[in-house]
């Protein structure tokens, strides 16, 4: 069977080349085109298109950098994916994946370059922003990384007190602590069991304290992550973090034993008192949520060491070069990044439910809810035109088989559709009897129960008393993804990275939207800094400016605090 695409040639489509800017999206041929389609295959379940054509499953699926993709179960066929494809070159996404590779300033409003492809670059390759090749610098870091990082893991970093480092926190938020605490978690197996990691985001004190309670400070580093420096929760679980040390240490000289530091400002890592000699550095062209490959990725390194560090950029880099070179047709974060579209824009699937088949990928829902929504919850288009099609979907999930005696309910008997990614691999990370097997039965099971359901005269073929046949009736005809890959070591965390990543670039692409802002965070930010004002106010009994609710709340807070 020629794979599907040799139909798109056949019919020899010319792509216009685009001008990303200049047409609504909506009103775009291949929108209205796609609009039509849905309308067409809206109504038709799975099971007609299975029955249609039974071998579907061996040819809508694509692989690269050791990913298997079995897109089957979403509910396309090929007219579909011709259609998406065409849309997708009609918007540029050629051109726009060319352009980030060549480290045009694609983040608009920051005008800065989106080069995080160039942290996992083998030591030859050019990556430019503004004419200069950044490579030597990222080695230069990552080198500076593993010297320090093989001090540590070898005991030749001595405390103030002479101990070795037995325990390491990194402090954090957002981008700069959500995926190194996923790859810890993923990676435990390739990490030192002598050591112990532990990471700290949120300004509730609770984190701090529980995560230190049993740690002794003369054994204990501190990683201060954080690409601004200014983020108000990292800055306060900093201190804390040096008042906890020099509490039990006594001395300043401790903090240049206890403290390391992340970030792109040094001014600021200084002002903290933590030796710039100790610092590790990144760049303004590596957004936060896109930073886990470069020093952010400092703890994940002191886990697992600089080898198998540089085997999770190598997984990252195999899949960057697959989205670079490998036509559209075939290409999979663009084929997940166009079904993204078709299910969030035209089969009106608001959620997409990550489920990975691995209790390592415990934190990968997560990481991937920072990844996706802060880069495309956006409502306006890089020109800042007010968008009138939905972007961004709402990401969610948790690991199988947990999931199934949660929320698996909604999902298949629910009133909404959500679009899931099953994410499985064939190795067990831990052999436990027949276990692995019965794992990845279930996530098998899944994706089927979701596709084809059970009609009401199957289920009451099943014997059930006839009143229990609505209850017991699966719809089906429920989009799933399965990614399949032989085991969960570093390379193939980076290559499944990395996917998500560029599949992410792929819907910010089609939806013409930055995807590497986050203006939406500030508001919050700054109504927080006038709440200190609000309390005194209302200590004072005097009437802030507040709305009567936030008023009457502060209130109450003040009394019963
Ligand atoms: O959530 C807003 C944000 O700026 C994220 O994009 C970023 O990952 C996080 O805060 C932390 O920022 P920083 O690394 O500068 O502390």
């Amino acid at each position: 069977m020629g794979r599907w695409h040799d139909a798109a040639r056949d019919k020899r489509l010319t792509y216009p080349s685009p001008s990303a800017d200049t047409v609504s999206l909506t009103r775009r041929a291949e929108w209205q085109a796609l609009c039509k389609h849905a309308k067409e295959i809206r109504p038709r379940h799975l099971r007609d298109l299975f029955a249609a054509d039974p071998a579907r499953g061996e040819w809508l699926n694509a692989e690269a950098a050791g990913l298997y993709m079995d897109y089957a179960k979403q509910r396309v066929d090929r007219e579909t994916m011709r259609l998406l494809l065409a849309l997708a070159a009609a918007c540029g996404l050629e051109e726009r994946i060319a352009a980030m590779f060549r480290g045009d300033r694609l983040n608009t409003t920051e005008d800065r370059a989106t080069l995080h492809v160039a942290l996992r670059a083998p030591v030859h390759a050019q990556f430019l922003v503004d004419g200069k090749n950044v490579v030597p610098e990222v080695h230069g870091v990552l080198n500076h990384m593993a010297k320090f990082s093989r001090r540590v893991r070898h005991g030749d970093w001595k405390g103030y007190t002479g101990k070795p480092i037995r325990a390491v926190v990194n402090i954090g938020i957002g981008g700069s602590s959500l995926g190194p605490e996923m790859a810890y978690e993923a990676l435990r197996r390739y990490g030192l069991r002598d050591m112990t990691f532990r990471f700290v985001a949120n300004v509730d004190g609770t984190d701090f304290i529980e995560a230190t309670a049993d740690l002794d400070p003369a054994e204990t580093l501190f990683i201060v992550c954080s690409k601004t420096f200014t983020t108000q929760e990292t800055l306060a679980n900093a201190h804390a973090a040096r008042d906890w040390c020099l509490r039990a240490l006594g001395d300043e000289a401790a903090i240049g034993r206890h403290f390391v530091a992340v970030s792109t400002n040094a001014a600021g890592v200084t002002a903290f008192g933590i030796d710039p000699a100790n610092m590790f550095g990144f760049w303004d062209w590596v957004g936060g949520r896109y930073s886990m490959g470069s020093a952010i990725g400092l703890s994940t390194m002191l886990a697992i060491g600089a080898e198998n560090f540089h085997r999770m950029l190598a997984g990252f880099h195999a899949m960057d070069e697959h989205f670079r070179k490998t036509p559209l047709a075939d290409n999979l974060p663009v084929l997940m990044g166009l079904l993204a579209i078709w299910n969030t824009n035209f089969l009106e699937v608001s959620t997409a439910a990550v489920l990975p088949y691995a209790q390592s990928l415990k934190r990968f829902p997560a990481y991937l809810q920072q990844l996706a929504m802060e880069s495309n919850g956006k409502h306006v288009t890089v020109d800042g035109r007010p968008v009138d099609y939905d972007t961004g979907a709402i990401f969610w999930g948790e690991v199988g088989t947990s999931g199934q005696h949660s929320f698996y309910q909604l999902i298949h008997q629910g009133s909404r559709l959500v679009s899931c990614d099953f994410i499985g691999f064939c190795q067990a990370a831990h052999p436990l009897g027949r276990q692995h097997d019965f794992l990845m039965a279930n996530m098998f099971a899944q994706s089927e129960a979701l596709a084809f359901g059970m009609t009401a005269d199957e289920a009451k073929s099943s014997g059930m008393p006839v009143p229990l046949v609505p209850h017991r009736t699966f719809e089906g005809n429920r989009p799933s993804t399965t990614l399949l890959a032989r085991r969960l070591d570093p390379t193939t965390l980076g290559a499944l990275v990395a996917l998500y990543e560029h599949s992410v670039f792929v819907q910010g692409a089609i939806w013409n939207i930055d995807s590497f802002d986050q203006w939406g965070v500030e508001l919050g930010k700054t109504l927080a800094g006038r709440i200190p004002q609000a309390f005194a106010a209302a200590e004072g009994d005097e009437d802030s400016d507040h709305d009567s609710s936030t008023r009457t709340l502060l209130r109450r807070y003040l009394a019963l605090r």
